[in-house]
């Protein structure tokens, strides 16, 4: 077990900077997710802890001492890469007990441990095939257990269920999560599917561009996004953004949106507030008005251009003044396409992002001081 330390790591091929100033802390025992979309320097990162890669600049610590320079060998980690390969000659049995009996380890313990991992990830039927005998997820499966039967300081996984169908990749999450809270090794995890980010993580890191927006737990990311960038990453169906105006008026800021207008304490807010602003607004705080909360006093109306519906949801798009937002209705509420619908919400379940750099403008929770305007249709 270990903790781990980036020391303002950046990562050139060539010309191009991949990886820009990279400060972080994972804590011994924590399972630590990087999360973020194609391209934006994951596997770069998690290589350089590996190993694999090395820094242009900056430092890498294991329990506070430098390995920036120690070859993989030297730092006792379990990479399970995202294009793993398999020894192809080997069946999975062999596969599995490679790297242990490479290590010297009592052959009867490996046997077991093999007997076990196999059955962990469902391959106990399995373990006398030979890799080209498998399909790809029992295959990505081999991968995982082979990083598991290591007692390693570190597992670094790299999208390690992407090959595998919903119910098991959902199955694995949960075994996963289950196995690194018992072995309480450290654990970095790479993913670009936010609803596995948010579901294992203890702590998610949001990568884009080469950069971190955010280091936070699933809770505060989800309540607190830092920019608009997070906010709209994190949470499923997406946040919406409406376009708004605001303006200060003594100890209130005075906010239009879509026909609807309200006033907020001003204290609420970090800095001095732009005129252009963009409001966040998640679809489960955007109510249709037969089913909404009282204490919501904004209206803003459109007509509906889509409706999905799951069975245990119903999330409904709504045309409003040409920006789209996404509401979610009772499951199976009367509407239909081209329907009129009020939508309604709560202005202190918004998020406001200043409209150019996309950070988060407010700093406290926010007290709605009145409807400056009696809530009106935009028709
Ligand atoms: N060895 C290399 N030489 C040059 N460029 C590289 C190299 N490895 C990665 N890159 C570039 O670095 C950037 C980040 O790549 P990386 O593999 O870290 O992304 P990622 O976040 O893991 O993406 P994905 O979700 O698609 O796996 C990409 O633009 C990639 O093309
Ligand atoms: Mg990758």
């Amino acid at each position: 077990m270990a903790s781990v330390t980036f020391q303002s790591v950046w990562k050139r091929f060539g010309a191009a900077t991949i990886i820009h100033d990279l400060n972080l802390q994972i804590f011994d025992g924590e399972f630590m997710v990087f999360v973020g979309p194609s391209g934006c320097g994951k596997t770069t990162t998690l290589r350089m802890l590996a190993g694999l890669e090395t820094p242009t600049y900056g430092k890498i610590l294991l329990d506070q001492k430098d390995v920036t320079l120690t070859p993989p060998g030297g730092r006792d980690t379990a990479m399970v890469f995202q294009s793993y390969a398999l020894y192809p000659h080997m069946t999975v049995r062999k596969n599995l007990a490679f790297g242990p009996g490479v290590r010297g380890e009592p052959k009867a313990d490996v046997a077991n441990r093999v007997e076990r991992v196999a059955q962990l990830v469902g391959l106990d039927k399995l373990l006398d095939r030979r890799p080209a005998e498998l399909s790809g997820g029992q295959r990505q499966r081999v991968a995982l257990a082979r990083a598991m039967i290591r007692r390693p300081r570190l597992f670094l996984l790299d999208e390690p269920l992407s090959n595998l169908d919903a119910a098991l990749r959902s199955h694995m999450r949960t075994e996963i999560s289950d196995l690194q809270r018992q072995l309480g090794v450290t654990t970095v995890y790479v993913t670009h599917d936010q609803v596995e980010a948010m579901t294992m993580g203890h702590r998610i890191a949001v990568f884009d561009k080469g950069r971190i927006l955010q280091v936070a737990t699933p809770a505060e990311l989800y309540r607190s996004p830092a920019n608009k960038a997070v906010a709209t990453f994190i949470g499923s169906p997406k946040m919406n953004v409406l376009p708004a105006t605001a303006q200060t008026e003594g100890g209130s800021a005075r906010f239009s949106t879509l026909g609807t207008t309200f006033k907020l304490a001003l204290q609420a807010f970090s800095d001095a507030l732009p005129a252009e602003v963009e409001l966040g607004i998640r679809p489960d705080d955007l109510h249709w008005t037969k089913d909404a909360p009282s204490r919501c006093s904004q209206k803003i109306t459109g007509t509906v251009t889509s409706i999905e519906t799951t069975g245990s949801e119903t999330f409904v798009l709504v045309n409003v003044a040409g920006t789209e937002i996404n509401s979610r209705f009772p499951s199976f509420a009367p509407v239909r396409i081209g329907d009129q619908v009020d939508l309604v919400f709560d202005p202190s379940d918004l998020h406001f992002f200043d409209s150019i750099s996309g950070v988060n403008l407010c700093s406290l929770q926010r007290e709605l001081l009145s409807a400056a305007e009696p809530a009106r249709s935009v028709g």
